[in-house]
């Protein structure tokens, strides 16, 4: 039992397994989509919201909900690998959701260098729901430790703890094959979301949940602790954490 108490304003909501919280956010999504208006949703990739894909999609293929009038906007692209290269984060989302559902892919965007994202995403009404996972050292999007509260979309450098893990899980473990540098929304843009929810699985997450949970301020050394500043905040996490709440 933890001696600390949770100052923040963050919801903290633990689920029995990834698939269960998975599910709890594919279907806060799906109310927003099922209305039908226009909505932007700013996706994350990587392992965690792989399930989060798979219940919209499993929607989709149920229910037909459309999808004309959602756009999205991704976190972040590595920056080198060829147009079309299967672990660009356009061929991921293409391989987990887009290809599944009926959205047009002129509303689906990715940062792009030279390209003011930020404006971009305003000038078309901001982010409705932002989907969130988060790094073994806090980063969420890439905006890794050193990043700072009023960082907007950039070229960041990834750190080597980022590289390693990315290359576990998606490059077959050869390093050399990761991208060094990425571009990224920064901390501000996160925080111009209307709702955010950041998803965390698994026991490699348990410090950075740990952080999470007893934050009080923002601590440049661990990008997530922004979170704090942003009044609509809910962390879903699963059993493999150790984190009681
Ligand atoms: C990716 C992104 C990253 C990941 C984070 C966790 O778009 O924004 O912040 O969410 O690196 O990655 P996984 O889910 O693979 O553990």
């Amino acid at each position: 039992m933890s001696l600390f108490k949770k100052k923040s304003k963050i919801k903290f909501k633990k689920f029995e397994s990834s698939i269960e919280a998975s599910e709890y956010v594919a279907i806060e999504v799906l109310n927003e989509v099922k209305k039908g208006k226009k909505i932007n949703l700013g996706l994350a990739t990587g392992s965690t919201p792989i399930l989060l894909y798979n219940a919209l999609v499993s929607d989709y293929e149920e229910t037909r909900t459309p999808w004309k009038n959602v756009s999205t906007y991704n976190l972040d692209e590595y920056l080198n690998l060829p147009e079309g290269h299967p672990q660009t984060y356009k061929e991921f989302m293409k391989k987990h959701l887009f290809s599944h559902i009926d959205i047009n892919l002129d509303n689906t965007h990715f940062p792009k260098v030279n390209e003011n994202y930020d404006s971009l995403i305003q000038l078309n009404g901001g982010i409705d729901i932002q989907i969130l996972g988060i790094g073994t050292n806090g980063h969420i999007g890439f905006n890794e430790p050193g990043s700072l509260l009023k960082s907007i979309t950039r070229v960041v450098d990834l750190t080597q703890e980022t590289i390693d893990v990315n290359a576990k899980q998606f490059f077959a473990g050869n390093k050399d094959l990761v991208p060094k540098q990425a571009i990224s929304m920064g901390l501000e843009s996160i925080l111009n979301a209307k709702k955010i929810y950041l998803l965390a699985f698994g026991y490699s997450k348990n410090e950075a949940m740990e952080k999470l949970y007893h934050a009080e301020k923002f601590d440049v050394n661990f990008p997530a602790s922004a979170l704090l500043q942003h009044n609509d905040v809910t962390v879903v996490f699963d059993n493999g954490t150790e984190l009681d709440i």
